[in-house]
This record gives structure tokens, sequence and C-alpha cells, in this order.
């Protein structure tokens, strides 16, 4: 297999799926099932019959974030473009009795993005929490006067107006609700310059700000928001990363602070605890989770 953006990151989503597991779209976004009861499994858990909204969870951050939150009773609901891993992020949850829908949407298509929110709470009667996670890196590791226009523009759709989007159609229904928390996934890159990958850094910086925004905009909604700020997460992006500046993952990750990259699953427990009750306190908040990369 080449080293591309695209089969990196198709090749990490739906860990531990060897076998794909085809779900039609009947049984996933447009079929009209009613919630179902929780599971013996997680009936008990800290987030039982919350709605969770996902962008972006077919792999990596998001489908961790998935899984733990159905895992704790959620019932959630995610979209992503890559269809194939998106059914098979289902199964794989359902079969620890997990709630889970999938809807295929992407981030930078208003339409879809609508659609998205239509639809979760057209099924859920509601939208508890969002995570608004999706996001790709620059493709071309190049100084500035060298990167495509196109890669800036659709990094910043993606990642900038993605995240716009979505709270733009996330919003409307907390306020209805009277509460609502909305985590959106920033990046070390919103708090300082890297070099070759402009388009990226400015779209965090993007993200960040957004956040604060929203945060002052609703504070008195009972809509609380904030951003987490991942450093080094061992996903399919932050291999691309590395392999683009010509580094060993294995090196590389010796070279963070604390001397590996962080994992999905310590991304995933941070945006639970940002979410719950306990998080109350972070509100407007660019959460620094990069274990050391901003002290
Ligand atoms: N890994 C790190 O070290 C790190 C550090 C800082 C911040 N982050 C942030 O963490 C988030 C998740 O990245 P990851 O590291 O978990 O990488 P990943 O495995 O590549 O996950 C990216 C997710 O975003 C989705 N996505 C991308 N473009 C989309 C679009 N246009 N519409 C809908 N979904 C889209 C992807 O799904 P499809 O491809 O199926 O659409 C995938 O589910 C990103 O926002 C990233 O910037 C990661």
């Amino acid at each position: 297999m080449s080293f591309t953006r695209r089969n990196l990151i198709a090749s990490a989503g739906a860990t531990g799926l060897a076998g794909a597991i085809a779900l039609t779209s009947q049984d996933t976004a447009n079929s009209q099932q009613p919630v179902a009861a929780p599971t013996a499994a997680n009936a008990q858990g800290s987030f039982t019959n919350k709605v969770v909204l996902i962008t972006g969870a077919t792999s990596g951050i998001g489908e961790a974030t998935a899984r733990a939150f159905a895992q704790q009773g959620a019932i959630v609901h995610f979209c992503g473009r890559r269809e194939n891993l998106g059914k098979q992020v289902v199964a794989s949850i359902a079969a620890q009795g997990g709630r889970v829908t999938y809807q295929k949407a992407d981030v930078q298509n208003e339409a879809e993005v609508r659609a998205l929110m239509n639809e979760c709470v057209r099924r859920y009667g509601r939208l508890d929490i969002a995570f608004n996670n999706a996001g790709v890196i620059n493709p071309r590791f190049v100084k500035l006067h060298e990167q495509p226009t196109q890669d800036y523009i659709e990094t910043m759709n993606i990642n900038a107006l993605g995240v716009f989007l979505s709270m733009k159609y996330e919003i409307p229904q907390m306020l209805k609700q009277g509460s609502g928390v909305i985590i959106n996934n920033a990046s070390v890159s919103g708090h300082k310059g890297y070099t070759e990958i402009a388009p990226y850094n400015a779209s965090k910086h993007a993200v960040i700000s957004l956040t604060r925004v929203a945060a002052l905009e609703y504070a008195r909604n009972n809509i609380r928001v904030c951003s987490i700020s991942p450093g080094g997460v061992d996903t399919a992006m932050l291999r691309y990363a590395f392999q683009q500046r010509k580094v060993a993952f294995a090196e590389a990750e010796k070279t963070l602070p604390i001397g590996r990259a962080n994992t999905v699953a310590e991304m995933a427990n941070t945006v639970l605890f940002l979410a719950s009750d306990q998080g109350s306190a972070f509100h407007g908040s660019a959460i620094d989770v990069t274990c050391g990369l901003l002290s």
C-alpha cells in the first residue's frame, strides 16, 4: 500500500475489526428505528440516555470517543465520509451493547450538516452533547508560498467552516432544550506556529476563536462550549504528519515531552470529563491536553 494521507487514514479506522460487517443504510441513518432501551452492559453508565453527536468518528479520536460514550450508556449519532468505516464502527459498538447510529455527512457541506443535526433530533428527540471533532491536516508539508491555495481552502473548510456549521445547527436545538455541552477539537497548532502546516495551523486557531465567541454568546443559555487542544495522539493523522516530516514514528514520539504519543483513549477520557457535570467550570476554555507541548 502506498503511503498517502487517504490510505493511511482509511487503514486506521474501525479499530480491531478485520472483517467488515456490512450494514445497509437502512440499518443506519435512514431507518425509523426507535430509541432502544439501554442494555444491561451500560444501563448504569454516567451518560445513560444522553444523546451525543460526534463529527468524524469513523476513525481516531472521534471513534474512541464514540466508544467511550456508548460504554457509559449514551446514545451516539456520528458522521464521517467513509461509509464502510462508519458501518464497521456501528457494528463494533453495537456488538458491545452500545447504542449508536452513523450518517454519512461531510462537515464542509451545510446541507449535510443540517441533515445530520435534524436526523439526530428526529431519531432521539434531543441533543445533549456535541463533540465537533472532524478534521484533516493539509496534505502537502511545504512552506506557505508553496502551499496550493486549494489545500488551504479545503483544510479551512473542513476544520474551521466545519466547526462553525456544526455549532450553527447544534445550538438552536440546545437553545430549545435550555441546555447543552459543545466540545470542539482544536490542536496545539491552534496556540503556536508549526512550519509547513500553515493551512492546518490557521484552521485550528479559528476553532479556538469560534469556541470562545460561542462560549460568551450562550453563557446565559446553559450551553457550555469549550475546546480541547491535543498535541501528538497516535492516529493516522499523526503518523501521516511524521511521515511527511520524514521521521520514524517510534523516534518522533520519543521527542515528545512525556516520551510517547498520547492515546485516543486519553483524549476520549478528557472529552467525557468535560461533557460531565464535573466539567462545569470549563467554559470558553481551550484545554491543553498536549502533555507538555505547551509548557
Ligand atoms: N492526532 C493528533 O495528534 C491530533 C493532534 C491535534 C488535534 N487533532 C485533531 O483531532 C481530530 C481527529 O483527528 P484524528 O487524529 O483522530 O485523525 P483521523 O483518524 O484522521 O480522524 C479524523 C476524522 O475526521 C473525519 N473527517 C475528516 N474530514 C471530514 C469531513 N469533511 N466531514 C466529516 N468528517 C470528516 C474523518 O472521517 P472521514 O475521513 O470518514 O470523513 C475521521 O473520522 C482532528 O480535528 C484533528 O485535527 C489530532
